[in-house]
């Protein structure tokens, strides 16, 4: 990972040059830099085609003193945003893996802009590698620093240390998704959430003999085919001001954390059956997340509560027609041991509410192959009993390229999910799949003494991409980090 810093504008002796550019030429230090080498930068960009757009890329090399420059387009110069930056930032990346050291000529963008620079570049920066003994040194990544120039470098650094432990929590979420399920099994998960007490996070870790105590009946019986024990992690961090502690409650996130999901005895089918190791990607966002606000500080309190298992088939293994009674009482017939997320959430949703009566929950899971059949890869499924919360969560969402789509709840999809002998079945059949999905979830938010808001995002086509994004390598994303800051942001600390 290659240090970002914030420096004084002024063109580099040494190393690569990075020049966002706007639609309309080079000013200031890019200007500078175009007498530096008697023009032939702007000839150079000029016979390349290349004009300044959003999106545009292009690599000049040995032009006076500069061994290599390039150009990022930003478009019109009235009309920059943040995303936009980001993945100029991210794009720079992705071209200065051979240099060393670099400077990006920032000096025509406001230090809040710089600083989303900065963290485009750090997002895009991280790599698992982890499990490579054999890659070539010519292939590595060589960059160790990345120095942004600017004129506004005090304000830069500012708006960037925030920005910046936000990313080690998405490095954080994705570590953890990218993990192979034999290192990350449920106890290991455990662990790992353990490193967040450096950053001041309480964390408890509850094993099968507390659960079994509790009552864990439904997530229990998804674990029942493991060789690993269930693990459930609560996190507490408890940033609000004193002042404020007595009249908020905390905001409470909950996790699906199957660390591999072979279907159990309804077992999948082989082909792409590995991808069902980020099947803990929900439990992974809300760990990341935590990371997140505890790294920055926030002046809010927030839960984070993950349920942690292995969904696999063996001669204890849970099976298709078993009825379990869930934590909160409420009975479910196992029709396919394949919808396992839900009975997991189920347990650790009313847990949430029944130890801290939050003010607001939201659950993330990669709960159904259904949501890609619907949304795709573009947007999650977002569902809700609030429009307030869903709209905020939408906002927040968009602000960080984190796009949700609301889909609808309602009573007659509800109906799907009736079972003959038990309060409820944990399937409703092939239409809305991930409606009855959310249906399912939805019995286990306690209204009983008042309203609950409440909302479950299906992650399933968004956790993982297949393609480089610009500040998204390909692999884990960590969707919902940088989207559930925001909101704790905008709803907590006013
Ligand atoms: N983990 C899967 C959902 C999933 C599918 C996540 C593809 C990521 C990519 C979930 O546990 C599951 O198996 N859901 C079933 C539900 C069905 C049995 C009602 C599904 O979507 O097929
Ligand atoms: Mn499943
Ligand atoms: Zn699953």
């Amino acid at each position: 990972m290659p240090d970002i810093a914030f420096v004084k504008p002024a063109l580099p002796r040494t190393g690569a040059l990075v020049l966002p550019v706007p639609e309309g030429g080079l000013t200031g230090l890019a200007a500078e830099a175009d007498r530096a080498t008697d023009g032939a930068l702007s000839r150079a960009l000029e016979a390349a085609g290349f004009k300044g757009r959003k999106g545009q890329a292009t690599t000049l090399w040995a032009l006076g003193p500069f061994g290599r420059i390039v150009a990022l387009g930003l478009g019109p110069a009235d009309a920059l945003t943040p995303e936009a930056v980001e993945a100029v930032g991210g794009t720079a990346i992705t071209n200065l893996s051979q240099e060393r050291e670099a400077t990006v000529l920032a000096d025509g963008l406001t230090g809040a802009l710089a600083a989303s620079l900065g963290m485009g570049a750090k997002l895009r920066a991280w790599r698992f590698d982890r499990y490579r003994t054999t890659e070539k040194e010519d292939d590595k990544p060589k960059l160790e620093r990345l120095a942004i120039a600017t004129t506004e470098a005090t304000a830069a650094k500012q708006a960037f240390a925030p920005m910046s432990a936000v990313a080690d929590g998405v490095f954080l979420t994705r570590d953890l998704v990218s993990e192979p399920p034999n290192v990350l099994h449920p106890i290991e998960f455990a662990e790992r959430c353990r490193a967040l007490e450096k950053l001041g996070v309480e964390v408890e870790v509850m094993g099968l003999k507390e659960l079994r105590k509790l009552g864990f009946g439904a997530m229990i019986g998804v674990a029942m085919g493991s060789q690993h024990e269930p693990r459930m992690v609560v996190m507490q961090w408890k940033g609000a001001p004193k002042t404020k502690k007595a009249a908020q409650k905390p905001i409470a996130f909950i996790g699906k954390g199957v660390t591999f999901d072979t279907g159990g005895i309804s077992i999948k089918p082989a082909g792409g059956m590995e991808d069902m190791k980020w099947d803990m990607a929900g439990a992974g966002t809300v760990v990341g997340l935590m990371a997140a606000l505890a790294g920055r500080r926030a002046k809010c309190d927030v839960v984070g509560l993950v349920g942690i298992v292995e969904n696999m088939p063996s001669g204890t293994a849970q099976r298709p027609g078993d009825v379990v009674t869930s934590y909160s009482g409420q009975t479910i017939e196992v029709i396919n041991t394949d919808a396992e997320g839900r009975l997991v959430l189920a347990d650790v949703i009313w847990y949430a509410q029944e130890r801290f009566a939050p003010r607001c929950m939201i659950d993330l899971a990669t709960l159904t192959g259904a949501i890609i059949i619907a949304l795709g890869h573009e947007h999650a499924g977002l569902f809700s009993n609030d429009d307030e919360l869903a709209a905020r969560i939408q906002a927040a969402g968009a602000a960080v390229g984190e796009k949700a789509w609301r889909m609808p709840l309602g009573d007659a999809y509800d109906k799907q999910i009736k079972s003959d002998i038990a309060d409820m079945k944990n399937v409703g059949g092939r239409p809305g799949g991930s409606i009855t999905a959310a249906q399912f979830i939805q019995r286990f938010v306690d209204t009983r003494r008042g309203p609950m808001p409440w909302a479950h995002l299906d992650i399933a086509g968004t956790a993982w991409s297949s393609k480089d994004q610009p500040t998204i390598p390909k692999g884990a994303t960590a969707y919902g980090v940088r989207m559930l800051d925001r909101l704790v942001a905008e709803m907590g600390e006013g």
